[in-house]
């Protein structure tokens, strides 16, 4: 498939595995499980079997192994077999699945799938927030059945906000001063953009003060490979700049781990910074932004990857607006890293094909 094999992709949220759980995940068609040893470590080891191919994650944790549930070989978090009941398997080559470097960092379980050595620094410091004190935060995951490349675009495009999500998360007034500065520094792209002088989007009523007729609203998005996005985004007093007293902001992280060429997981975390104690507020703000994701962007994106008829977007010579600079940044950006991890000798379904050679 069309992605960057040695990066880190989100494979999960910490809190979604504990000391029993073993979860299934399939990232770039490789098949992982996630497990927690007994000293707390999470491990990322293949979870197909090598025996009969059996999903471990339907077998049982036993604290610092895996007992795959079919016929009950034993893996340990180095992917090594450590226990066979049967025997008959010593020394061979293929009593193994494969190990991944995993890391836990601000909140999500980091995986690194490629061949290369991983490179702890590029886990995006952006992403800090997910864990700062003073905010209220909420997090999940959802399946999207498209390319993960439409859903950067999706970000990286407000636009669709003012008309998939008017209303709600946008108004149709954004449109009248909508400008997005788009920059690239390094391998970041960035877009910022204020709407002057606009009613505020219902999302935000609950923290502004009553009677407020209108704002001046703000979004900032920062995109860093391979598909990790964060967007800050909220409402100034009139003529105020950044970071004034009586400004309200959220801040989101959206995390695509490409399961396919047509699937995609979606890590989101949502947070603000205001009303945090409020459990009338907290309901509204995961009620409307649930709606967003899960009812709004999630049907649109599937539908549209539905009419591509393939996950290449750019092989059909889409239309371009003045509002895709900032995608096509990231798409441009993307490719060129690919086609330099291609010229190293990487292939990305490498993984796979060895998975599936096994006797
Ligand atoms: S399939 Fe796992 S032990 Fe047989
Ligand atoms: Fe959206």
């Amino acid at each position: 498939m069309d992605a960057l094999v040695n990066t880190w992709y989100a494979a999960g949220w910490a809190d979604e595995i504990d000391d029993r759980s073993l979860v299934g995940r399939t990232i770039l068609d490789r098949h992982v499980l996630l497990f927690r040893q007994s000293d707390g470590t999470a491990k990322a080891i293949g979870n197909r079997c090598p025996h009969r191919f059996a999903p471990l994650h339907l077998g049982k944790h036993l604290g610092d192994a895996v007992q795959c549930g079919y016929h009950g070989l034993e893996f340990d978090g180095s992917g090594r077999c450590s226990l066979n009941p049967h025997g008959g398997a010593e020394g061979r080559s293929v009593a193994k699945v494969p190990a991944y470097p995993l890391v836990e960092r601000y909140g999500a379980l980091w995986i690194w799938l490629g061949e290369e050595t991983p490179d702890e620094s590029l886990i995006p410091t952006s992403m800090a927030f997910m864990t700062e004190p003073g905010r209220a935060e909420f997090h999940g995951c959802i399946v999207v059945e498209a390319n993960y490349q439409l859903l950067n675009d999706n970000l990286m495009d407000l636009s669709h906000g003012m008309y998939l999500h008017a209303g709600s998360l946008s108004t149709i007034e954004m449109l009248k001063n909508y400008h997005p500065k788009v920059e690239v520094v390094d391998e970041t792209v960035t877009s910022r953009r204020r709407s002057l002088d606009i009613p505020p989007p219902a999302l935000w009523h609950p923290g502004l003060p009553d009677g407020t007729k209108t704002v001046d609203f703000f979004s900032h998005l920062q995109w860093d490979a391979p598909s990790h996005v964060v967007l800050e985004v909220g409402c100034l007093p009139l003529g105020m700049p950044h970071g004034s007293p009586g400004q309200i902001a959220a801040i989101s992280a959206h995390l695509f781990t490409p399961v396919s060429d047509t699937r995609t997981l979606y890590f989101f975390s949502f947070s603000r910074d205001f009303s945090i104690e409020s459990q009338d507020v907290d309901a509204h703000v995961r009620q409307t932004t649930r709606h967003a994701f899960i009812e709004e962007d999630k049907p649109m994106i599937e539908a549209q990857q539905e009419m591509m008829g393939t996950p290449d977007l750019m092989s059909l010579d889409p239309l371009l607006l003045k509002t895709d600079a900032a995608a096509v940044r990231v798409r441009r950006l993307l490719a060129k890293k690919i086609a330099d991890e291609r010229s190293r000798g990487v292939d990305a379904a490498a993984g796979t094909h060895r998975e599936a050679a096994r006797p």
